[in-house]
């Protein structure tokens, strides 16, 4: 299975990502993981990428595809995988297609659906570990030990683009530059639309039954 999570900041894409890839033992990989990553270990390709992601705007496509080919291309023959937010420009998508066309391209795109008063609520109160980047929320989903991951007890902080300016523009870059791809994946057939309202588990749920019945 080849699976791209798509939906807005705060639809709840790394959420599912982790439960679903342990469940079905799925490599994934969250493009915004691996710039967080590069940030964390001061790379010059994290200095550049802070650049953008700290004001919300995305990371430029020849950057981001080549970061992100390089991990497919790590995996055994790209058979399998399970992308969390990438693609995100119809650039981005159309360099996905060209590099899996050999083999059919990818299986499935969940449009994960969420409305935007929910996503400003979701993403003001998100906290995520430094380690592992399990996402936690303040209120609905709080870790047990205040400030420590429940999964590796790595330190728990507040992502830089989610203060209401950055979370903003987000929304807005994503209005402008990802949300042509859920037309462009509709009229490939390819699209499942998920309503990402309902509580992580009854998401989960759905998620894993439309990807173990397309196996
Ligand atoms: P990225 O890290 O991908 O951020 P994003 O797309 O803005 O998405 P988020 O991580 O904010 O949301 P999510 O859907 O993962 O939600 P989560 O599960 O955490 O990208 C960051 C930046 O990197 C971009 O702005 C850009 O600069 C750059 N970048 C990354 N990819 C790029 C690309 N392809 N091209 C160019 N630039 C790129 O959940 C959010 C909160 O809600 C959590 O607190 C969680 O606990 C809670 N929650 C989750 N599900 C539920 C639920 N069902 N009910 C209640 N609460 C829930
Ligand atoms: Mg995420």
């Amino acid at each position: 299975m080849r699976v791209v999570l798509l939906g807005p900041p705060g639809a709840g894409k790394g959420t599912q990502a982790i439960r679903i890839a342990d469940k079905l033992s799925l490599p994934k990989v969250s493009s915004g993981d691996l710039f967080r990553n590069h940030q964390e270990n001061d790379t010059d390709l994290g200095r550049l990428a802070h650049s953008y992601m700290a004001r919300g705007s995305l990371v430029p496509d020849g950057i981001t595809i080549k970061m992100v080919m390089e991990w497919i291309n790590t995996q055994n023959n790209s058979k399998t995988f399970l992308l969390d937010g990438f693609p995100r420009t119809l650039l981005q998508a159309e360099a996905l297609d060209k590099e899996l066309n050999f083999d059919g391209g990818l299986d499935l795109v969940l449009y994960i659906k969420v409305e935007e008063k929910e996503l400003i609520q979701r993403l003001e109160g998100r906290l995520i570990c430094k380690k592992c980047q399990t996402p936690f929320h303040i209120h609905t989903d709080p870790p047990s030990k205040s400030g420590i991951c429940n999964k590796c007890d790595g330190a728990l902080y507040q992502r830089d683009d989610d203060k209401p300016s950055a979370v903003k523009q987000r929304l807005q870059v994503y209005a402008n530059q990802t949300e042509p791809l859920i037309a462009h994946y509709r009229k490939s057939g390819k699209l499942e639309e998920i309503n990402g309202q309902r509580s992580v588990s009854i998401v989960e749920n759905e998620i894993i039954s439309i990807l173990t019945q397309s196996k």
